[in-house]
């Protein structure tokens, strides 16, 4: 797959409602994204998939959902107010913006070709706000830029409430958003996107044997959302690339069509967090051991994961470009559990009774899956609509079901079909979900 697929992956999310750009209708705001009927169908999905692997099927992992305004001490204790930044420069002449680590400033501005460089400066990435009325320096919030010190900064009620006791894991979903510099790659890198972290907290003697346990964790996760298995890899961090809170990190790469970049970085973030909030708020974040009789401050092994960064590399992965008789087909091969639409269903056509009892069909799936009725056009030109929204089964009503109530099964990626009763058709989908799933 090259640079232009993704281009052709823009315009079939566009055309099909996955992804508008926002703000359209007045020329857009760059790199921020609206997720249409079928998006947002897939973006939920993908989200259900990690809390159920992560939370629900847990006993030591509980979630919570803290509020993006938080306390500014908190980002001070964080250390995101004086380390958040990333070095920036200008090219005077054209005034473009760029990371300094980006590029090499002995060479000219790719844009215009001059080399007259700003010097560097650091530039802090946090989204800055008021709160009330009157904007001073008091009243000075931020936009969170990680949901996971809403994490740390709640530890004492989780730990006690939800009586866990160590090792155990607290996750959330939630917004993030960071003023980066550069932007781009179509969702790979906005200002305004969405995290699915987990923080485990361990005794901080074992943080390694649970940085290898949670990256293999993720590294699964990823391959059974259905994603091709050797263009993913964990590639540890070297010393300079380490954030300031962490000791050692895996980060989970996928190969793009522009290079191989992070989808989750997996973190030992140490006792760094809850040493940073004790002394910063003067409340004791600790553990007691009932075990050893004996307090201590946990370490925290983190897994933080890009929903947005998740949805482009499924359907990045799914594209799929091929010739069927001379033509060109364009399909999502995404896998059934998070295929924004389960069921296609078609009347083949529009008189003798056959829509009646496709909308029939159509009822009976939505009590257990999505199902979507569709009369539009060739049943051609309706099954190429489908496969563009990566729907794996479609399912066709003709004159054979008005005489033996059989239907058609019609599988995406094969386009093989085979007929089978109406009324087992259902179960025979559940069933092929379920076995996906499995
Ligand atoms: N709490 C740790 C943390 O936030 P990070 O590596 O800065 O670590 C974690 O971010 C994940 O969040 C990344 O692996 C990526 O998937 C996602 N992410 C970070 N910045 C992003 C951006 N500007 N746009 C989209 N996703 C982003």
């Amino acid at each position: 797959m090259d640079l232009k697929s993704i281009e052709n992956i823009v315009s079939l999310c566009k055309r099909r409602g996955f992804i508008f750009q926002s703000s359209e209708i007045y020329g857009g705001l760059g790199s921020t994204w609206d997720y249409g009927p079928l998006g947002t169908e897939m973006k939920k999905r993908i989200k259900d998939d990690w809390w159920q692997n992560i939370v629900t099927a847990r006993a030591n992992v509980v979630g919570m959902d803290s509020s993006i305004l938080m306390h500014p001490k908190v980002w001070e204790a964080s250390g995101h107010i004086s380390n958040f930044n990333d070095p920036m420069v200008d090219c005077k002449q054209c005034k473009s913006r760029y990371r300094a680590d980006h590029i090499d400033i002995n060479k000219p501005c790719k844009k215009c070709g001059n080399k007259d460089w700003t010097e560097p400066r650091q530039f802090n990435l946090m989204f800055k706000t008021s709160i009330g009325p009157v904007e001073d320096d008091a009243n000075i919030a931020f936009l969170r830029p990680e949901t996971a010190q809403g994490i740390f900064v709640n530890f004492n009620n989780v730990q006690t409430t939800a009586r866990q006791k160590i090792p155990f894991g607290i996750a959330q979903i939630g917004k993030a958003f960071r003023n980066e510099i550069t932007t781009g790659n179509f969702l790979f890198r906005t200002r305004e996107f969405e995290q699915m972290e987990m923080e485990f907290f361990v005794h901080p003697d074992d943080t390694s044997e649970w940085l290898k346990y949670w990256s293999q964790e993720r590294l699964n996760w990823f391959v059974q959302l259905g994603i091709t298995k050797n263009k993913l890899r964990l590639r540890p961090h070297g010393d300079d690339e380490l954030a300031h809170y962490s000791s050692a990190c895996n980060d989970i790469e996928y190969e793009f069509p522009f290079g191989w970049s992070e989808l989750e970085g997996i973190a030992d973030r140490g006792t760094y967090d809850l040493d940073q909030h004790i002394e910063h708020s003067k409340k004791k974040l600790n553990y007691f051991d009932p075990k050893t009789n004996n307090r201590y401050i946990p370490a925290v092994v983190e897994a933080s994961a890009g929903v947005d960064r998740a949805f482009l590399t499924c359907l990045v992965d799914a594209y799929t470009e091929e010739e069927v008789r001379e033509e060109k087909r364009v399909l999502l091969k995404l896998s059934p559990k998070i295929a924004p639409i389960t069921c296609a269903v078609f009347p083949l056509v529009n008189k003798d009774g056959l829509p009646e009892i496709a909308e029939k069909v159509v009822k009976d799936m939505r009590k257990y899956f999505s199902a979507f009725f569709d009369q539009g056009g060739s049943i051609g030109k309706r099954y190429r609509r489908q496969d563009e929204a990566g729907t794996p089964f479609g399912v066709t009503i003709d004159h054979e079901t008005t005489k033996n109530g059989t239907v058609t099964l019609r599988d995406r990626d094969s386009m093989e079909q085979v007929r089978i009763s109406k009324n087992a058709i259902c179960d025979l989908i559940k069933e092929k979900i379920n076995i996906e799933i499995n």
